[in-house]
């Protein structure tokens, strides 16, 4: 069977040029970094090469790079280690549309003493600089909210929002997981303190990530253990990811003029065929100018009720197609998605929807043929409904 993948918000494919850059760390050279020896020598040099590659590509030093598992622990290092060393400050200022990793992370927080104060995003799904200087008091530790949304990619305005948390002296952390490499990040130009980025989302291996802070900010590491990363972070470290994640950096900032070309004529392409080919009413949440590799529809009939989109994803699964629906770490739920319900969607319209994103080897026959099945599949389930 064919396999069309249109889900690379939740993971991609791991690129051949970044493979072959890291299997000499998983065959000959895998020394531990940590050893005096020769191996773990060559292993350190090739860490450090990444570190200052990786800064170099985000504006940052390298003594501002800590590689972590993942965008998830990030943002727990981002947040633990922010409110480990506020004092009295025990307020963050968040939004109901972040990703579980930052969400959980403030209500686990919360059982602590924390108060999560959380901005309300627009219609569209962004959050405006002004409404989180309304939030921020006194008392405010942290503000964290995320660069694209990954279920329904809308853009954060960053840079403002780091002005009116520089100008109230309030530390600022971004989850750029879905936007680096996709959109220019850049720590300075954002002037964001703190930054967690994933390998897997770029086409790099899973279980590698990237935590940014900025030098001189009030921090305390989160994970204990070795002297790795000059004592922030314990734990061996993952050479071949490590490797693998600066070259899946370094690609995806390279190409990324061509691939965001190919996603805005990929999607402009699927709207199109979906206009022509659709009889029924369907709607796109989030922002029209969002990032464009991640479009999310709700499918409604004239009178309102909705399809189920959790059946939507399995028909479309069994002609080989794979799409999302919300977020995949809490696919399996039967709750709407928390970014949908977030933005005020009613429950028919949150549990009717698909998220489609679109990857660098999508083609336009993938997205011909994934409306043509589309099409066939919602008369079927409308006919059902109905
Ligand atoms: C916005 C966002 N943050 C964090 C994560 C978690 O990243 P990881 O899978 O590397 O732990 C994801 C993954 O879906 C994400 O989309």
């Amino acid at each position: 069977m064919r396999t069309v993948y249109f889900d690379h918000a939740a993971t991609t494919p791991l690129d051949e040029r970044v493979l072959e850059e890291m299997l000499p760390y998983l065959r000959e050279n895998y020394g531990n970094a940590n050893s005096a020896h020769h191996l773990g020598q060559k292993a350190k040099v090739v860490v450090e090469d990444a570190r200052e590659k990786v800064a170099q590509l985000i504006g940052a030093e390298p003594s501002e790079i800590i590689f972590t598992s993942g965008g998830t622990e990030s943002d727990n290092a981002a947040i633990k280690g922010v409110l480990a060393m506020s004092g009295d400050k025990n307020e963050v200022v968040t939004s109901e549309i972040e990703h579980h990793a930052v969400l959980h992370t403030v209500e686990l927080a919360q059982m602590q003493g924390v108060k999560p104060v959380f901005v309300e995003s627009q219609d569209c799904g962004t959050i405006t600089a002004e409404s989180v200087a309304d939030k921020i008091t006194d008392k405010t530790a942290l503000v964290s909210l995320m660069h694209i949304n990954n279920e329904i990619g809308t853009i954060n305005p960053l840079s403002e929002i780091a002005t009116v948390c520089r100008e109230k002296g309030v530390l600022f952390h971004s989850d750029t997981v879905q936007s680096l490499g996709k959109i220019p990040v850049n720590v300075n130009d954002i002037g964001v303190d703190l930054l967690s980025g994933s390998g897997h989302k770029i086409y790099g291996p899973k279980g590698i990530g990237l935590l940014y802070v900025r030098n001189g900010s009030r921090w305390m590491p989160w994970m204990h253990g070795g002297s790795q990363e000059r004592r922030r972070r314990g734990g061996t470290l993952n050479v071949a990811g490590i490797v693998g994640f600066a070259k899946a950096l370094e690609l995806s900032v390279s190409e990324m003029a061509a691939h965001t070309a190919k996603y805005q004529k990929l999607r402009k392409l699927f709207v199109d065929q979906l206009d022509q080919k659709l009889n029924f009413n369907y709607s796109i949440n989030g922002s029209a100018d969002g990032a464009p590799h991640i479009i999310n529809l709700s499918f409604t009939d004239d009178s309102g009720s909705g399809i189920d989109g959790e059946m939507l994803l399995l028909n479309l699964d069994i002609e080989g197609i794979c799409v999302s629906n919300g977020s995949a770490c809490t696919s399996g739920a039967v709750e709407p998605s928390h970014v949908l319900s977030g933005l005020g969607l009613e429950d028919a319209a949150a549990n009717s929807s698909i998220r489609i994103s679109f990857g660098k080897d999508n083609t336009e026959e993938d997205v011909i043929y994934l409306t043509d099945k589309l099409e066939a599949i919602l008369n079927r389930m409308f006919a059902t409904v109905a």
